[in-house]
């Protein structure tokens, strides 16, 4: 015992301070165990990652509770299981500043004071008949307690607005739709900071996050590579394609 401690005092003493201030720390890509064993840049799972996500013990790459099932070059796919009485403030879990829901998912709804379904890809009837929102609002079929919250036609933003969907005057945080009928699960979009600084061949998607209107952007490769220059030695999408 005192052999061991001694051991791992002179580690603390005499390791410690020169690995740290020799190898500066490099940002662990790796989640074993799980979906994803590495995760492309910008990703990773410590603060010396651009964009930091969370791995568990068992392999589960998260964001909040929330479980990411799909990474490709523009957004992250995430599961939002449907759930009762899960407050609608968890909803901001899914904004940072590096990702935030696309306005092409709709937002399902519970313990709302009024009945506001647009058009959310998902058919009413087949939101009023689901047993499990019937079981939530613990009234008859759900009706008038359910809503889905999806960003106007009009809008040319490409985030959902936080303050909207909060604004419905629903309490809880229900489900997600994605684009294309993906029931329980939304799609963040993702960018890095500051204006455009991608490589030579690499388009730039310029981003104005919803939050504080800063400026973003986005490099999406038009061959090798994943299109951003501060990337270089990092696993990338391109040589990652059998994970999307
Ligand atoms: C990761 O976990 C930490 C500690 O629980 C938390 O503060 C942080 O917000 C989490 N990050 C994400 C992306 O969920
Ligand atoms: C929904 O809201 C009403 C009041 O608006 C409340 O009485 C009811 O308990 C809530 N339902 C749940 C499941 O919490
Ligand atoms: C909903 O309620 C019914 C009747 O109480 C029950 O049989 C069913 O298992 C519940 N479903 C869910 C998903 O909780
Ligand atoms: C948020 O609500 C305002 C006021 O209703 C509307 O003008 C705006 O387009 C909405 N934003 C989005 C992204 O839907
Ligand atoms: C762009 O990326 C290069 C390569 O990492 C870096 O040296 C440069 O400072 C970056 N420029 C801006 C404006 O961020």
């Amino acid at each position: 015992m005192m052999v061991k401690l001694e051991q791992l005092l002179i580690f603390f003493i005499a390791v410690l301070p020169s690995a740290t201030s020799q190898n500066p720390i490099t940002c662990d890509q790796s989640c074993p165990g799980g979906q994803f064993p590495t995760v492309p840049y910008p990703f990773g799972f410590n603060s010396a990652c651009t964009i930091q996500l969370n791995c568990t013990s068992n392999g589960d790459v998260l964001i909040g509770d929330f479980s990411v099932q799909q990474i490709t070059s523009s957004y992250l796919l995430v599961s939002l299981p449907a759930k009762c009485g899960r407050s609608i403030d968890t909803l901001m879990h899914l904004y940072s500043e590096h990702y935030a829901p696309l306005s092409t998912n709709g937002i399902v709804l519970d313990n709302c004071t009024e009945q506001q379904m647009r058009t959310c890809m998902i058919s009413m009837t087949k939101l009023r008949t689901d047993p499990k929102i019937a079981n939530c609002s613990g009234d008859q079929a759900g009706e008038g307690r359910v809503s889905c919250y999806s960003s106007d036609t009009s809008t040319t933003s490409m985030f959902l607005d936080y303050k909207n969907v909060t604004r419905t005057g629903c309490r809880f945080l229900f489900s997600g739709v994605a684009f294309s009928l993906d029931v329980q699960r939304v799609r963040l979009g993702w960018w890095l900071s500051g204006t455009c600084n991608c490589s030579v061949d690499a388009d730039c998607i310029k981003i104005v996050y919803p939050v504080d209107g800063s400026n973003g952007h986005r490099c999406e490769s038009r061959s090798e590579g994943d299109g951003h220059k501060t990337s270089s030695g990092s696993p990338s999408l391109k040589g990652m394609r059998n994970l999307l």
